[in-house]
């Protein structure tokens, strides 16, 4: 697939909370244009086309995914559609990026991974922390191992919200609960520090009367020690700080998730705090990387790479089994 006009035309599927704010950093990016939407409803699709000048808009997935002039589909639909819906982007000629988790679980994520080779077309998981230049500039301290060996990571994102049955994320239906929506982001954290897997996971969770996980922790152990003490919930709110201790000093990371800042603090020196605006509201930097990516011809991103995603697929399956969490779509 080539990519050589001026812009990259992409098309939103369903026309939900993220998908406008990712459509406010398409509208930012002069090299990005939104080419259609596609929601279940047509008046919706043409409300949401118009806040951001959308031309056409589609009453159905389908027909959006039929649209000639579209090159990339950003799939913004609850979890336990993405396979779905990015099998009918892939099979209707449409490069991927699909929000976060990638799909429910690894079985579906390697299908899905399968179909975007068969295909030869770019696909990505649209895990957008990781693309932040804030954690640019942590990827860069830790290759440069500023603060040593690096013993321990804490990160906790817990975000309090009224018990709605009715929501998305309390829905068993709909992949809801608190790992899938919210761990997901310190679980991909200590991933991305620790470069490999953990060789054993200890969790704990507490289940609502939904059925979904309500607040869980997690503690992966890296092999020799070394630990990640992580936690996601829906019920309280917590602080949403990363930190990163090594023998030699430590990395904070306030809003670790939606990172603007990282402060380095080594022995007998003063802490360094170095500030990262966003440019936008943060999405166009995974809106860049993806049209990056496609320019020069790649069906994966470097930065969140295929296996990156079954990964963590991996870890949140184990981590569920450990509770014996089952959605519909496990097997
Ligand atoms: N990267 C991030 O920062 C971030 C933040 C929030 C959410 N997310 C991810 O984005 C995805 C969507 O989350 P959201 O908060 O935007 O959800 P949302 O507001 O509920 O929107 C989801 C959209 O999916 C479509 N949809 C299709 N079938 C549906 C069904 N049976 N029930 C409900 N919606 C259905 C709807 O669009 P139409 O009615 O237009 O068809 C709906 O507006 C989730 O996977 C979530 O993990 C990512």
């Amino acid at each position: 697939m080539q990519y050589q006009g001026e812009k990259i035309n992409w098309g939103i599927l369903g026309c939900g909370n993220i998908a406008r704010k990712f459509s406010e950093a398409l509208a930012y990016l002069p090299e990005a244009h939104i080419q259609a939407v596609g929601s279940r409803n047509l008046k919706k699709a043409q409300e949401f086309g118009q806040s951001y000048q959308v031309n056409k808009s589609y009453g159905s997935y389908e027909d959006l995914v039929r649209d000639p002039d579209i090159e990339i589909i950003y799939v913004a639909t609850p979890h336990n559609f993405h396979l779905q819906h990015s099998l009918l982007c892939l099979e209707n000629g449409k490069a991927v990026l699909c929000e976060k988790p990638i799909t429910v679980n690894a079985f579906q994520s390697r299908q899905l991974v399968q179909a975007a080779k068969e295909h030869q077309l770019f696909l990505m998981e649209a895990l957008w922390m990781r693309f932040l230049p804030a954690m640019a500039k942590l990827r860069e301290w830790l290759q440069e191992a500023i603060i040593g060996e690096i013993y321990l990571v804490k990160a906790d994102f817990c975000i309090r919200r009224d018990l709605d049955p009715n929501s998305r994320l309390f829905n068993l239906q709909l992949a809801g609960g608190a790992l899938l929506d919210v761990g997901i982001y310190p679980n991909s954290l200590a991933q991305m520090v620790f470069e490999k897997k953990p060789t054993s996971i200890y969790s704990t969770v507490k289940l609502g009367d939904t059925g979904v996980d309500e607040f869980s922790s997690y503690v992966l152990n890296y092999g020799q020690g070394e630990v990640a003490l992580l936690t996601g919930g829906l019920r309280i709110q917590t602080t949403h700080h990363a930190e990163i201790f090594g023998t030699k000093g430590s990395i904070l990371i306030p809003d670790f998730w939606k990172a603007q800042q990282a402060t380095l603090r080594l022995e007998g020196q003063d802490p360094q705090t170095v500030d990262f605006p966003f440019e936008c509201n943060g999405y166009e930097y995974e809106a860049r990387e993806v049209m990056n990516c496609l320019r020069k011809g790649q069906t994966e991103s470097l930065m969140m790479s295929l296996g990156e995603s079954i990964n963590i697929m991996q870890l949140m399956d184990e981590i569920r089994d450990q509770w014996g969490l089952k959605y519909p779509e496990d097997k």
